[in-house]
Parts: structure tokens; C-alpha cells; sequence
């Protein structure tokens, strides 16, 4: 069971950006969770951060018969990004939506997802548990 942990835009900023919104834990300190997650479990993973829209469309495009499942958290792009869902939709890697905050009790513009018709699930406002409970799910096949 090999398992891609994908983070989009601004999601290298964890614990200092807006941490009233997104907790204090750095994305290292997820990755390190991650890495404990995976001892425990067995599982093999890879983490993978970008700012960049191409780079995230690459990435998901070389998980092709490398990766059985996507752990997703495509932060700003979940609102904007058709090239990146059409990715997802090329490899058809099953998938996880991860979001750190409650986009659905914040602005508008956060309700609109790119990707959660298409995810296996939805997990949303959970904090950094979030990752967790979605490899827990996806490890079970
Ligand atoms: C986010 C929510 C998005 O709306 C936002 O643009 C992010 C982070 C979250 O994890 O809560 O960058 O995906």
C-alpha cells in the first residue's frame, strides 16, 4: 500500500499562517505524525507540497501505477483548479479531500470544490486529524 500526501498552495506555511484558522502545527510536524502513522500501520508514503498548479498536475500524473491512493489537500486550488481535477480524473488514483479548516463555514468562495464530486470522501474542519482520518479510510482498500 503505497499512499501520495499531496498539499497545494500556502499549506508550507502551516503554523505561522493564520493559525487561529489553521492551528499551530507546522507541516512537518504533520509530516512526522505521518511518518509514526505509517510504522504503526504499514503503509508507504510519499509527502509532496507545491505552490505551483503545473507541478501539482505532474505529480499527479507520475502517481500513475505508482500510488494505490491520494491524501489531497489542495488548499486554494479545491476552489479554482479544473487542470488539476482533470488530473485526477486522467489517473483515476482514488482519492481523499483533506481540508484543515471548515471551508463550508467560511467565505462563499470556499463552498466550491473542484474536487469533492469526484474524492472518495470529504474530511473538512477536522485540523491535521484530518490526514490521519483519511489514511485510516484509505488503507482499508
Ligand atoms: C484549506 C482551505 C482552503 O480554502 C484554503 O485556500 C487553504 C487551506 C484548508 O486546509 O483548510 O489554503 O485547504
Amino acid at each position: 500500500m503505497k499512499i501520495l500526501i499531496l498539499n497545494g498552495p500556502n499549506l508550507n506555511m502551516l503554523g505561522v499562517r493564520e493559525p487561529g484558522v489553521y492551528g499551530k502545527e507546522s507541516l512537518q510536524d504533520i509530516e512526522a505524525n505521518i511518518q509514526k502513522l505509517s510504522n504503526e500501520l504499514d503503509f508507504d508514503y510519499e509527502f509532496f507540497q507545491s505552490n505551483a498548479e503545473h507541478e501539482i498536475v505532474n505529480k499527479v500524473q507520475s502517481a500513475l501505477g505508482e500510488f494505490n491512493v491520494i491524501i489531497f489537500n489542495p488548499g486554494a486550488f479545491t476552489h479554482t483548479s479544473i487542470a488539476i481535477r482533470d488530473a485526477m480524473l486522467a489517473v483515476a488514483i482514488p482519492f481523499y479531500e483533506v481540508h484543515i479548516s471548515n471551508v463550508f463555514a467560511r467565505e462563499d468562495f470556499r463552498k466550491k470544490s473542484y474536487f469533492s464530486d469526484i474524492a472518495v470522501g470529504v474530511i473538512s474542519g477536522c485540523g491535521s486529524h484530518g490526514y490521519e482520518l483519511a489514511i485510516r479510510d484509505g488503507i482499508k482498500g
